[in-house]
């Protein structure tokens, strides 16, 4: 049987934005997918165990066949002619916004590599997992499948013209406590991509100067996360929140966690990923702030993953 893991992502700046070649900064969350993989007499069979994935998994489905056969296709296998048990499993929650899907591409990916004894380097990995990510988010901009395969804070940006993204790991004085509070909406990706798309092309003038803006932000962030100037991060984090209801990714649901968050004490909040649904990110340096942010999302009816960003290894 083979066996791998993919990291679980948080997006700190830069969502959407990216997939326009606009820098971003994702960090791994200390929560991963396990996959195993074992051939099989017939057909690709998965069992998702994920925690949190009931509905996940179910909505979902079909962009998850499509994203193996994907995946099997770049590592020249022919999905056809190739039948494998998978199972998924690992501590990361099936919550949409947490690259769960390129987190368990990431870890099949390394599993199908052990059970069929196929050497693959890191990049290789990232690589397979960015095509399994189209299925999931039509034009991906890379930024969840390198996070998924290489852990760690990172500094992320789209090549546009085909050559290598711009990837860069950042250090951080020590990991920070953060919550992650999910809607419980599941978000289709796919479909919020393609919407930003659509309104950029149609309001030029207007969406070139947020995206200016979230290119400043990026940067500025990247800054006080050097700089361990958590406060800063925080408030560049509510901007960041800003300019993506404007792209109008956000939702009355990921609004309401961002604000209820901040009224506790985060230092900054806003809403991480595709958006649409999904989840939200909260700020909250000690466990005591992490605590207070995570009772006050679950008592609304929510669910929360007490987590760091900064970490390298899960
Ligand atoms: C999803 O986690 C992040 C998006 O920017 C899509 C992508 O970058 O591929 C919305």
């Amino acid at each position: 049987m083979g066996r791998g893991s993919g990291f679980g992502k948080t997006i700190l700046f830069g969502e959407h934005f990216v997939v326009h070649g606009v820098p971003g900064i994702a960090s791994a969350v200390d929560s991963a997918a396990d996959a195993h993989v074992k051939k099989a007499a017939k057909g690709i069979n998965v069992t998702d165990e994920r925690t949190g994935a009931k509905g996940y998994a179910e909505k979902k489905k079909l962009q998850q066949l499509e994203s193996i056969e994907r995946m099997l296709t770049a590592m020249n296998m022919d999905p056809q002619k190739t039948s494998m048990d998978i199972w998924l499993g690992g501590n990361l929650p099936g919550f949409s916004g947490l690259g769960a899907s390129a987190a368990s591409s990431v870890a099949i990916a390394r599993a199908i590599a052990e059970e069929y004894e196929l050497v693959l380097s890191d990049e290789q990995i990232n690589d397979i997992a960015y095509e399994a990510e189209k299925a999931y988010a039509g034009n991906p901009s890379g930024i969840d499948n390198t996070a998924a395969t290489f852990g760690g804070l990172i500094w992320f940006k789209k090549n546009l013209n085909k050559g290598s993204n711009e990837i860069e790991q950042l250090s951080i004085r020590e990991p920070v406590e953060i919550v992650i509070g999910n809607t419980g909406i599941v978000a289709n990706t796919k479909a919020m991509v393609a919407g930003v798309a659509q309104r950029k092309e149609q309001n030029p003038e207007e969406y070139a100067a947020i995206f200016r803006y979230a290119e400043e932000l990026a940067n500025k962030g990247r800054k006080a996360l050097d700089e361990f100037d958590l406060k800063q991060v925080g408030n560049l984090m509510n901007e960041s929140h800003q300019l993506l209801q404007q792209i109008e990714v956000s939702c009355n649901e990921l609004d309401y966690l961002v604000e209820l968050a901040r009224k506790q004490g985060a230092f900054g909040a806003k809403m991480t990923g595709g958006g649409g649904g999904g989840c939200m990110l909260a700020l909250t340096p000690g466990k005591d702030l992490q605590e207070k942010v995570a009772l006050a999302i679950e008592n609304e009816g929510f669910e929360v993953l007490r987590t760091k960003i900064g970490v390298r290894k899960v």
